[in-house]
């Protein structure tokens, strides 16, 4: 048998949303960087995407990179929101969110003091779980290779450990091997929710 190698954290997470998603539903992409996740969501037939970041600059990426990218009609499905993702734009309780994704750290190619902090993951995190759908699913890259990225790893697994698993199926795919290595939380809705 040839050799397979293993998904990474971002492939695997792109993988889950493949399964996941449903002609029609609705995603949010909570730190859309530099709409390179985004774009991946616009391949899936969704019926819309709502995407957030605090930075103007992350937006402007998106905004630029997607533009260049989709046809006007694809584009138009995107709504993108220069807040944080404490709150979801009022717009997102409108819609069946099946998928709500975060890729945590800093802006790749920009201020790197300017990241994802814990606090407002988690609370991020609380709003998320009670926005999606029953079945949907929240997945969390992790970057364990700095401290605020440390600290919001620990923190994540820490508040999922406290989660019913009656509500929710969760998995925490990490590299043992690899000193702080990004790592992928999958957080999914039962049915029965
Ligand atoms: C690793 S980047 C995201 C990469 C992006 N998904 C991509 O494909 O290019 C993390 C982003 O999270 C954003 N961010 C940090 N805190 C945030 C918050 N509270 N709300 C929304 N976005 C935030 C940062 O500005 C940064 O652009």
């Amino acid at each position: 048998m040839d050799f397979l190698p293993l998904y990474s954290h971002l492939e695997l997470a792109r993988f889950y949303w493949k399964m996941v998603l449903q002609r029609g539903d609705w995603a949010i992409d909570a730190t859309c960087g530099n709409g390179k996740d985004t774009l991946q969501l616009v391949n899936f037939s969704l019926g819309g995407i709502i995407g957030l970041d605090k930075q103007q600059i992350a937006i402007e990426n998106t905004s630029f990179l997607l533009k260049k990218s989709l046809q006007e009609d694809q584009y138009k499905k995107i709504h993108l929101f220069c807040t944080s993702h404490i709150h979801f734009p009022s717009l997102a309780y409108n819609y069946p969110i099946r998928l709500v994704i975060y890729n945590l750290g800093y802006l790749p190619g920009s201020n790197k003091k300017i990241t994802t902090v814990t606090e407002d993951t988690l609370k991020s995190l609380n709003a998320a779980l009670e926005l999606i759908m029953p079945s949907g699913l929240i997945t969390i890259c992790c970057y364990p290779g700095h401290a605020e990225g440390a600290k919001e790893q620990s923190f994540l697994v820490q508040k999922v450990q406290e989660l019913s698993s009656a509500e929710y199926a969760i998995c925490h795919h990490t590299w043992p091997n690899k000193h702080a290595s990004a790592s992928l939380l999958l957080i999914q809705k039962k049915n029965s929710y």
